[in-house]
């Protein structure tokens, strides 16, 4: 039988949205922030200047997000492939983190943000693994708007620990085999609290998804927009999130 008590928790915690007041924008946003490198080139500054300038965007972003009804922001700070990046970049990056963390955390704490990682933590140092573990705790009761970072993230990786995580089940008899079906398997990602993004966003100008939220985003709708990262603006995220509105999803099916 399944255990409750596993981090593969089944989702029926996920409130759903009162069905007299659904606002036609996305619930969950997902975005790929993209373009901190060269947007720092292009001033003639190290790659790192630009991360620090696209950590500045979070905020304004993450608050927007009551204004126009998103509940869930899931935004990509750094891949299982990033690793490949200089050892300086990388260093910097994981420096970037640390700080963010500690300067944001009453920050987002006092704007009533729940924030949790997502992706694989192991490799992360031990430091910076306490400062999330400490954020998660210390927000887990807010709800006004539910920030997921994705760091040391990749779709295939995640699909790869759930389906181990899946296979120990099976091994152990809490899982039957024939049980093993769509619904299953998302109960051991890491997203097992979060509902499926309706709105994927890359900022840059690339037109791809490099293995961000691959199972997640099945029916979601993508918008990749010109703009670098730092430059993002609240009014760019509220158009594309209205844009959503007008948009008719029909998740394979027809229309009535
Ligand atoms: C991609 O731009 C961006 C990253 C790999 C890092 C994203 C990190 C941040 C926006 C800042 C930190 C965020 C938090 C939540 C603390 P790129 O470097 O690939 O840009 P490029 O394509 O122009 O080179």
């Amino acid at each position: 039988m399944y255990d409750t008590k596993l981090p593969c928790a089944p989702k029926e915690h996920i409130i759903p949205r009162d069905p007299h007041h659904i606002p036609a924008g996305p619930r969950h946003v997902a975005i790929i922030m993209d373009g901190n490198g060269r947007w720092a080139t292009q001033r003639g500054r190290p790659r790192l200047f630009g991360h620090h300038a696209g950590a500045r965007r979070v905020r304004e972003i993450v608050e927007t997000c009551p204004d126009i009804g998103v509940e869930y922001l899931t935004i990509f700070a750094f891949s299982t492939e990033n690793w490949k990046r200089t050892q300086v970049e990388v260093a910097g990056l994981m420096s970037l983190f640390r700080r963010y963390i500690t300067r944001e955390t009453r920050a987002l704490d006092d704007y009533g943000v729940c924030v949790r990682f997502i992706g694989d933590r192991v490799r992360l140092d031990r430091k910076l693994r306490v400062l999330m573990d400490d954020l998660e705790a210390l927000t887990a009761n807010n709800t006004r708007v539910h920030l997921t970072i994705a760091l040391n993230y990749g779709g295939r990786d995640e699909v790869a620990r759930a389906t181990k995580r899946l296979a120990e089940d099976v091994a152990d008899g809490r899982l039957a085999p024939q049980d093993v079906d769509e619904e299953t398997l998302p109960k051991y990602l890491d997203t097992y609290v979060l509902p499926d993004p309706d709105l994927v966003i890359r900022t840059s100008g690339e037109a791809r998804i490099s293995n961000f939220l691959l199972w997640q985003s099945a029916y979601a709708e993508y918008e990749f927009v010109d703009t670098l990262w730092p430059d993002f603006s609240r009014e760019e995220f509220t158009r594309l999130c209205t844009a959503y509105g007008a948009r008719d999803r029909r998740y394979g099916g027809v229309k009535a």
